[in-house]
Protein backbone atom coordinates (compact mmCIF):
# COMPACT_ATOMS: atom_id res chain seq x y z
CA UNK A 1 0.00 0.00 0.00
CA UNK A 2 2.68 1.98 0.67
CA UNK A 3 4.60 1.72 -2.51
CA UNK A 4 0.81 2.04 -3.92
CA UNK A 5 0.73 5.74 -2.81
CA UNK A 6 4.36 6.66 -4.19
CA UNK A 7 3.79 5.58 -7.39
CA UNK A 8 0.28 8.17 -7.20
CA UNK A 9 2.71 10.91 -6.37
CA UNK A 10 4.92 10.18 -9.30
CA UNK A 11 2.53 9.90 -11.69
CA UNK A 12 0.95 12.92 -11.08
CA UNK A 13 4.00 15.28 -10.59
CA UNK A 14 5.19 13.73 -14.05
CA UNK A 15 2.42 14.68 -15.94
CA UNK A 16 0.71 17.35 -14.23
CA UNK A 17 1.23 20.38 -16.07
CA UNK A 18 -1.34 22.79 -14.49
CA UNK A 19 -2.78 23.33 -11.01
CA UNK A 20 -5.24 20.86 -10.37
CA UNK A 21 -6.90 20.24 -7.01
CA UNK A 22 -6.77 16.46 -6.21
CA UNK A 23 -9.13 14.93 -3.75
CA UNK A 24 -9.69 11.55 -2.34
CA UNK A 25 -12.99 10.82 -3.98
CA UNK A 26 -16.42 9.64 -3.32
CA UNK A 27 -17.36 6.59 -4.32
CA UNK A 28 -21.27 6.17 -5.63
CA UNK A 29 -21.75 2.38 -6.73
CA UNK A 30 -24.58 2.46 -9.19
CA UNK A 31 -27.61 -0.21 -8.31
CA UNK A 32 -28.33 -0.54 -11.89
CA UNK A 33 -25.44 -3.35 -11.77
CA UNK A 34 -27.33 -4.73 -8.66
CA UNK A 35 -28.78 -8.26 -8.64
CA UNK A 36 -32.59 -7.12 -8.14
CA UNK A 37 -33.33 -10.23 -6.81
CA UNK A 38 -31.46 -10.06 -3.63
CA UNK A 39 -31.77 -5.88 -3.51
CA UNK A 40 -31.65 -5.82 0.44
CA UNK A 41 -28.54 -7.61 0.60
CA UNK A 42 -27.02 -6.18 -2.18
CA UNK A 43 -27.09 -2.49 -1.17
CA UNK A 44 -25.78 -4.00 2.75
CA UNK A 45 -23.15 -5.81 0.96
CA UNK A 46 -21.83 -2.30 -0.72
CA UNK A 47 -22.69 -0.15 2.29
CA UNK A 48 -20.43 -2.35 4.59
CA UNK A 49 -17.63 -2.20 1.86
CA UNK A 50 -17.26 1.78 1.90
CA UNK A 51 -19.54 3.20 0.02
CA UNK A 52 -19.66 6.97 0.35
CA UNK A 53 -23.32 7.47 -1.36
CA UNK A 54 -25.26 5.41 -3.54
CA UNK A 55 -26.52 6.62 -7.06
CA UNK A 56 -29.52 5.37 -8.72
CA UNK A 57 -29.91 5.37 -12.51
CA UNK A 58 -33.59 6.67 -13.28
CA UNK A 59 -35.03 6.62 -16.86
CA UNK A 60 -38.10 6.79 -19.03
CA UNK A 61 -37.66 4.65 -21.99
CA UNK A 62 -37.71 8.18 -24.10
CA UNK A 63 -34.58 10.37 -23.34
CA UNK A 64 -32.93 6.94 -23.11
CA UNK A 65 -33.92 3.39 -24.56
CA UNK A 66 -34.25 1.60 -21.27
CA UNK A 67 -35.93 1.91 -18.38
CA UNK A 68 -34.36 1.63 -14.71
CA UNK A 69 -34.89 2.69 -11.56
CA UNK A 70 -38.05 3.92 -9.79
CA UNK A 71 -38.98 5.61 -6.52
CA UNK A 72 -40.82 3.32 -4.55
CA UNK A 73 -37.29 1.30 -5.73
CA UNK A 74 -35.76 4.47 -3.82
CA UNK A 75 -37.72 4.60 -1.25
CA UNK A 76 -37.32 0.83 -0.12
CA UNK A 77 -33.44 1.42 -0.41
CA UNK A 78 -34.28 4.43 1.90
CA UNK A 79 -35.29 1.89 4.57
CA UNK A 80 -31.80 0.06 4.57
CA UNK A 81 -29.49 3.07 4.56
CA UNK A 82 -28.66 6.76 5.22
CA UNK A 83 -25.92 7.37 3.05
CA UNK A 84 -26.78 9.90 0.76
CA UNK A 85 -28.44 9.05 -2.49
CA UNK A 86 -27.28 10.54 -6.13
CA UNK A 87 -30.26 10.33 -8.04
CA UNK A 88 -29.55 10.46 -12.03
CA UNK A 89 -32.52 11.17 -13.80
CA UNK A 90 -32.48 10.15 -17.33
CA UNK A 91 -35.62 11.25 -19.07
CA UNK A 92 -36.98 14.04 -21.54
CA UNK A 93 -39.42 16.20 -18.48
CA UNK A 94 -37.16 16.42 -15.52
CA UNK A 95 -39.67 18.04 -14.04
CA UNK A 96 -42.05 15.60 -14.09
CA UNK A 97 -39.68 13.60 -11.75
CA UNK A 98 -38.69 15.67 -8.82
CA UNK A 99 -41.78 15.57 -6.04
CA UNK A 100 -41.66 11.70 -6.83
CA UNK A 101 -37.81 11.48 -5.87
CA UNK A 102 -37.60 14.05 -2.69
CA UNK A 103 -40.36 11.66 -1.30
CA UNK A 104 -38.29 8.89 -1.96
CA UNK A 105 -35.22 10.00 -0.49
CA UNK A 106 -32.77 11.55 -2.65
CA UNK A 107 -30.41 14.25 -1.58
CA UNK A 108 -28.81 14.72 -4.93
CA UNK A 109 -31.20 14.81 -8.11
CA UNK A 110 -28.76 15.52 -11.29
CA UNK A 111 -30.75 15.73 -14.96
CA UNK A 112 -29.93 16.08 -18.13
CA UNK A 113 -28.91 19.56 -19.67
CA UNK A 114 -29.95 17.55 -23.46
CA UNK A 115 -33.84 16.81 -21.58
CA UNK A 116 -36.01 19.36 -22.66
CA UNK A 117 -37.31 21.50 -19.59
CA UNK A 118 -36.02 24.53 -18.80
CA UNK A 119 -32.53 24.31 -17.06
CA UNK A 120 -32.92 26.97 -14.10
CA UNK A 121 -36.67 26.16 -13.75
CA UNK A 122 -35.31 22.39 -13.05
CA UNK A 123 -32.82 23.47 -10.85
CA UNK A 124 -34.78 25.83 -8.92
CA UNK A 125 -37.96 22.78 -8.44
CA UNK A 126 -34.62 20.81 -7.31
CA UNK A 127 -33.66 23.23 -4.50
CA UNK A 128 -37.03 24.07 -3.56
CA UNK A 129 -37.27 20.95 -2.48
CA UNK A 130 -34.22 21.46 -0.13
CA UNK A 131 -32.03 18.87 -2.30
CA UNK A 132 -28.93 19.47 -3.91
CA UNK A 133 -28.86 19.81 -7.83
CA UNK A 134 -26.59 18.18 -10.33
CA UNK A 135 -26.41 18.52 -14.11
CA UNK A 136 -25.06 16.01 -16.44
CA UNK A 137 -24.07 16.48 -20.39
CA UNK A 138 -23.52 13.16 -22.70
CA UNK A 139 -20.72 12.84 -24.61
CA UNK A 140 -21.46 14.47 -27.72
CA UNK A 141 -22.55 17.86 -25.96
CA UNK A 142 -19.55 19.98 -25.31
CA UNK A 143 -17.89 21.35 -21.46
CA UNK A 144 -19.64 24.68 -23.01
CA UNK A 145 -23.17 23.47 -22.95
CA UNK A 146 -23.19 23.77 -19.00
CA UNK A 147 -21.14 26.28 -17.68
CA UNK A 148 -23.22 28.93 -17.48
CA UNK A 149 -25.36 27.22 -14.88
CA UNK A 150 -21.94 25.62 -12.72
CA UNK A 151 -22.29 28.94 -10.36
CA UNK A 152 -25.88 27.69 -9.51
CA UNK A 153 -25.51 23.67 -9.25
CA UNK A 154 -23.82 21.64 -6.63
CA UNK A 155 -22.13 18.73 -8.89
CA UNK A 156 -21.65 18.49 -12.49
CA UNK A 157 -21.26 15.11 -14.63
CA UNK A 158 -19.88 14.72 -17.74
CA UNK A 159 -20.46 11.39 -19.21
CA UNK A 160 -18.14 8.88 -19.54
CA UNK A 161 -20.18 6.43 -22.24
CA UNK A 162 -23.86 7.12 -23.61
CA UNK A 163 -26.33 7.55 -21.11
CA UNK A 164 -28.82 4.60 -20.82
CA UNK A 165 -26.88 0.89 -20.07
CA UNK A 166 -24.52 -0.36 -17.64
CA UNK A 167 -21.09 -2.01 -18.52
CA UNK A 168 -20.06 0.11 -21.82
CA UNK A 169 -16.49 1.18 -22.07
CA UNK A 170 -15.03 4.35 -20.39
CA UNK A 171 -14.85 6.97 -23.35
CA UNK A 172 -11.12 8.86 -22.51
CA UNK A 173 -12.46 12.09 -24.12
CA UNK A 174 -14.18 12.62 -21.06
CA UNK A 175 -10.68 13.48 -19.14
CA UNK A 176 -10.37 16.17 -21.00
CA UNK A 177 -14.13 17.83 -19.86
CA UNK A 178 -13.19 16.80 -16.19
CA UNK A 179 -9.87 19.17 -16.66
CA UNK A 180 -11.86 21.75 -18.45
CA UNK A 181 -14.43 21.85 -15.18
CA UNK A 182 -11.45 21.51 -13.02
CA UNK A 183 -10.24 24.40 -14.50
CA UNK A 184 -13.37 26.93 -13.65
CA UNK A 185 -13.79 25.45 -9.94
CA UNK A 186 -11.65 28.61 -8.47
CA UNK A 187 -14.00 31.87 -10.25
CA UNK A 188 -17.00 30.14 -8.61
CA UNK A 189 -18.42 30.90 -5.06
CA UNK A 190 -19.45 27.45 -4.04
CA UNK A 191 -18.53 24.28 -3.69
CA UNK A 192 -18.95 22.21 -6.93
CA UNK A 193 -19.14 18.41 -7.07
CA UNK A 194 -17.32 17.00 -10.18
CA UNK A 195 -18.58 13.20 -11.12
CA UNK A 196 -18.02 11.16 -13.39
CA UNK A 197 -20.23 7.97 -14.40
CA UNK A 198 -20.11 5.05 -16.81
CA UNK A 199 -17.09 2.53 -17.98
CA UNK A 200 -15.30 3.18 -14.67
CA UNK A 201 -12.79 0.65 -13.05
CA UNK A 202 -9.59 1.11 -11.20
CA UNK A 203 -7.75 1.39 -14.56
CA UNK A 204 -9.32 4.20 -15.39
CA UNK A 205 -10.02 6.18 -11.44
CA UNK A 206 -6.70 7.41 -10.93
CA UNK A 207 -6.94 9.31 -14.70
CA UNK A 208 -10.10 10.74 -13.97
CA UNK A 209 -8.87 11.87 -9.87
CA UNK A 210 -5.69 12.96 -11.89
CA UNK A 211 -7.83 15.58 -13.89
CA UNK A 212 -9.77 16.67 -9.95
CA UNK A 213 -12.50 14.69 -10.33
CA UNK A 214 -14.36 14.21 -6.60
CA UNK A 215 -17.07 11.91 -7.20
CA UNK A 216 -16.66 8.47 -9.16
CA UNK A 217 -19.91 6.19 -10.07
CA UNK A 218 -19.03 2.72 -10.79
CA UNK A 219 -21.95 0.39 -11.06
CA UNK A 220 -20.66 -3.35 -13.07
CA UNK A 221 -16.73 -2.70 -11.19
CA UNK A 222 -17.98 -2.68 -8.17
CA UNK A 223 -21.55 -4.44 -7.88
CA UNK A 224 -20.28 -7.85 -10.29
CA UNK A 225 -16.94 -7.64 -7.55
CA UNK A 226 -16.38 -10.53 -4.85
CA UNK A 227 -14.09 -8.43 -3.48
CA UNK A 228 -16.38 -5.00 -3.40
CA UNK A 229 -14.52 -3.51 -0.22
CA UNK A 230 -10.81 -4.09 -1.96
CA UNK A 231 -12.34 -2.63 -5.46
CA UNK A 232 -13.92 0.36 -3.60
CA UNK A 233 -10.50 0.95 -1.80
CA UNK A 234 -8.43 0.88 -4.95
CA UNK A 235 -11.07 3.03 -6.67
CA UNK A 236 -11.14 5.73 -3.78
CA UNK A 237 -7.01 5.59 -3.71
CA UNK A 238 -6.45 5.95 -7.12
CA UNK A 239 -5.76 1.76 -8.13
CA UNK A 240 -2.31 3.45 -8.34
CA UNK A 241 -1.22 -0.65 -8.95
CA UNK A 242 -2.74 -0.76 -12.35
CA UNK A 243 -1.09 2.46 -13.63
CA UNK A 244 2.77 2.63 -12.73
C1 LIG B 1 -25.40 4.75 -17.50
C2 LIG B 1 -25.63 4.99 -16.05
C3 LIG B 1 -24.54 4.56 -15.15
C4 LIG B 1 -24.26 3.09 -15.16
C5 LIG B 1 -22.83 2.89 -14.77
O1 LIG B 1 -26.36 5.43 -18.20
O2 LIG B 1 -25.82 6.37 -15.82
O3 LIG B 1 -24.74 5.02 -13.82
O4 LIG B 1 -25.09 2.39 -14.28
O5 LIG B 1 -22.55 1.54 -14.87
P1 LIG B 1 -21.09 1.00 -15.24
O6 LIG B 1 -20.17 1.44 -14.13
O7 LIG B 1 -21.28 -0.44 -15.32
O8 LIG B 1 -20.69 1.62 -16.55
ZN1 LIG C 1 -25.83 7.15 -13.78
Amino acid sequence: MKMAKNCLKLFINKTNRRSVQIHTPKIAPSLLAADFSRLGEEVKRIVDAGADMLHFDVMDGEFVPNFGISPPFIAAVRQITQLPFDVHIMVTHPLRYIKALATAGADFITFHIESADEPYEVISAIKAHGLKAGLAFSPKTPTTAVTSYLSDIDLVLPMSVEPGFGGQAFQRETLGKIAELQQVIPQLKRPLDISVDGGVTTEVAPLAIHQGVTILVAGTAIFRSQEPEAVIEKLRTGGTEDVV
